[in-house]
């Protein structure tokens, strides 16, 4: 009853040029699949050019960050309501902008409430370190990250949001989680948190994606677990084999 959904995090890559002559390429594939839904975030200054060439389609666009005041005095950032005409997603919480650029568990709640607020879905990024997992830290780290972003929202709002799973040693690193392991977390800690903050049945709507060297030869083995609903995928999403991992996602969950 969860739509699968496959995003690309593009990250910073991709002028706005290479990123029109991408999405060229890869959206009839996309557009074709209908039981899965597929989201592109592309840098800020492509969102205009990719949403344009995707109007008309069912594939979704996502920003990779946002402010979360509606306007003011702060340089470089971008506001709510200037993504609305271009985004039905917005990425926060990611593991690199948490590292490098000081974002809180209080910014992400921040961030959340603003993009709710404004129509948009956050896909809202928790994962713990490789220190952390080998300490055996991992249920609790992830649960407090997913009640400290969900916070003060409510139930229906709650329902709504997507959750990325990504355990920092395994982003960019070839290294994946095992989709046993990756299962159990979403399972058990990411899902069992929502349940015990907002009950079951609101558990049970929120769609909870894996990331981390996924990539067209391990995506089936995500896919084949019943708590994980989709990937948020950064290297293999820049390539036209991005294509292939919905289709086998599709095939998977047909
Ligand atoms: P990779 O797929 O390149 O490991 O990146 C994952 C990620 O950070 C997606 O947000």
């Amino acid at each position: 009853m969860r739509k699968p959904i496959i995003a690309g995090n593009w990250k910073m890559n991709k002028t706005a040029d290479e990123a029109l002559a991408f999405v060229r390429e890869i959206r009839n594939g996309l557009n074709n699949i209908t039981s899965v839904e597929s989201v592109v975030c592309p840098p800020f200054i492509a969102l205009p050019t990719v949403s344009d060439a995707l109007k008309g389609t069912r594939i979704a666009v996502g920003a990779q960050n946002i402010h979360y005041e509606d306007s003011g005095a702060f340089t470089g950032e971008v506001a709510a309501d200037m993504l609305v005409p271009y985004c039905q997603y917005v990425i926060i919480g990611h593991s690199e902008r948490r590292a490098y650029f000081c974002e809180t568990d209080e910014s992400v709640n921040k961030k959340a409430k603003q993009i709710l607020s404004f129509g948009m879905t956050p896909i809202i990024c928790v994962g713990e370190s490789l220190e952390q997992n080998e300490a055996g830290e991992t249920h609790n780290f992830v649960s407090q990250q997913v009640k400290a972003a969900l916070s003060g929202l409510t139930p229906e709002q709650v329902a709504t949001c997507v959750i990325a799973y990504e355990p920092i040693w395994a982003i960019g690193t070839g290294k994946s989680a095992s989709a046993a392991d990756a299962g159990l977390i979403i399972g058990r800690t990411v899902r069992g948190t929502v349940a015990d903050e907002y009950g079951e049945q609101i558990a049970q709507l929120v769609r909870v994606q894996y990331g981390g060297s996924a990539k067209p030869s391990n995506i089936g083995d995500y896919m084949g677990h019943p708590d994980i609903d989709g990937a948020l995928v950064g290297g293999a999403s820049l390539k036209p084999a991005f294509v292939e991992m919905v289709q086998v996602t599709a095939r998977v969950t047909a």
